[in-house]
């Protein structure tokens, strides 16, 4: 009994993981963390609405830094196909999940200070 309601809650909670964490909206504390200049600003929340956009028509968004170099390798080119994206919609989206990959985990310890 004990165990089923400590599944169920770690399910609930893996499905409620907020937006702020799994795709990091581009404000302040973002831009300081990435250095980014104020072009590299719109096209990084340009990215941003198309990854929220697109790549959550199939299955809910994945946890930016949990795409894994492994992965970008494997899955990223077959994901952008399958969301029928344009060249330019693939720069900044991948300039975004890059930056946001990367900075991510300094992001949620700094948002939790
Ligand atoms: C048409 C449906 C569809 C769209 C649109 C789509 N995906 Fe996927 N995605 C899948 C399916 C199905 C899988 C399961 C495994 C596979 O096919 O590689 C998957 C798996 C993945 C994985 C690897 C497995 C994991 O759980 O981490 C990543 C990363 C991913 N998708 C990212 C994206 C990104 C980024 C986009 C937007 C460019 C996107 N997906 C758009 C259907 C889609």
């Amino acid at each position: 009994m004990k165990n089923t309601l400590i599944v169920t809650c770690l399910i609930f909670l893996a499905g409620c993981t907020p937006i702020k964490v799994l795709a990091p909206p581009v404000d302040e504390l973002f831009i300081a963390e990435a250095n980014l200049t104020e072009e590299e600003t719109n096209q990084h929340r340009q990215g941003r609405e198309i990854y929220l956009n697109f790549c959550t028509e199939c299955h809910r968004a994945r946890q930016v830094d949990n795409i894994t170099s492994a992965k970008w390798k494997k899955h990223v080119p077959k994901m952008l196909k399958k969301a029928e994206l344009y060249p330019e919609e693939i720069i900044p989206l991948k300039a975004y999940l890059k930056t946001a990959g990367r900075i991510n985990q300094q992001l949620i310890e700094k948002r939790a200070e």
